[in-house]
């Protein structure tokens, strides 16, 4: 298997030594930034006997080292500075995005792209449509990671592991995200069962504020560890063909009675990409919010390609 990881940033690079760590493909890490992949993957391959895996990882300036690779992840763009939404990143990684697309329509026509740079769910978009691959071949990496921190923040309040709970969060990496407490379960329980409501509402809030929050403590970048952790989940459902259930940005068409617009869902993970959207039965409220999300993400598509 080959994993090639575009964008040789904190993420990037991140990403690369979960994937090596995991000894599931060979990566390939790629930037146009001169000598970082390269500097990068020395390194990570530095670690390599004493980490316990055999992949190699090769570093390059050059979009050509990505032929033939099973899945490109894209990590490259601008990050987040403190005070700026994600929405503000739009027009310069679009440009970034499409660059970017050309190189894998040329070189990994038959991959599965996982977009990763923000606003995650317009990226998907543009990934997708100036590829022009299957809907099922472009992944968004965003609603897992904020599911994973919405499950993090429920873990301390109740003082339990992680794994006896299950947290939703769907909608869009961005402003409209929307954590799910009905959909979440503390050992089986819906959290609106056993939180007040305020509690719940703190939780909610504290999940969409956690990435921001993490870019002004930084100055300047924004999150990696986790990122890393939650591309690597949807790396491993592929090759693993595992036909996990994950919330990732996945591209609707007719779904949540919404289309032409990648946002967060729940959607079964396999050797083929996005196997099938999972449709929650959402109430009035949860409907509302999702239209929102939708609106919000469209709107920025519709400065892009001018709709
Ligand atoms: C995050 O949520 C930057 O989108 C990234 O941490």
């Amino acid at each position: 298997m080959k994993i090639s990881v575009i964008g040789a940033g904190n993420v990037g690079g991140l990403a690369a030594m979960r994937i090596l760590e995991r000894g599931i493909a060979e990566v390939v890490l790629v930037d146009i930034v001169k000598g970082i992949a390269k500097a990068k993957a020395f390194d990570l391959d530095d670690a390599r006997s004493i980490a316990g895996h055999d992949n190699f990882i090769e570093g390059s300036e050059d979009f050509s080292q990505i032929k033939g690779s099973d899945i490109v992840v894209v990590t490259a763009g601008l990050a987040r500075k403190p005070g700026m939404t994600r929405e503000d990143l739009l027009k310069s990684n679009y440009e970034i995005a499409k660059n970017i697309s050309s190189h894998i329509k040329r070189f990994s026509p038959d991959s599965i792209i996982i977009a990763v740079s923000n606003p995650v769910d317009i990226m998907t978009y543009v990934l997708l449509k100036e590829t022009g691959f299957d809907k099922k071949r472009v992944i968004g990496m965003g609603a897992n990671l904020d599911s994973s921190r919405f499950n993090n923040l429920i873990s301390k309040k109740f003082n339990i592991p992680g794994s006896r709970i299950k947290a939703l969060v769907i909608g869009s990496h961005g402003e409209s995200m929307i954590p799910l407490p009905r959909f979440s379960l503390v050992k089986g329980k819906p959290l609106t069962k056993i939180l007040s409501k305020d509690d719940v509402e703190d939780l909610v809030k504290a999940t969409k504020n956690r990435g921001a929050g993490i870019v002004s403590l930084y100055g300047s970048g924004s999150a990696y560890f986790a990122p890393g952790a939650a591309i690597l989940e949807i790396c491993m459902a592929i090759i693993k063909n595992r036909d996990a259930v994950i919330p990732v940005s996945a591209y609707l068409d007719g779904e949540y009675g919404s289309s032409g617009v990648c946002i967060g869902v729940p959607a079964r993970i396999g050797r083929d990409g996005i196997r099938k959207i999972v449709e929650l039965k959402l109430d009035q409220e949860e409907k509302e919010l999702f239209s929102a999300s939708v609106k919000s993400i469209k709107e920025s598509i519709s400065i892009i390609y001018k709709q």
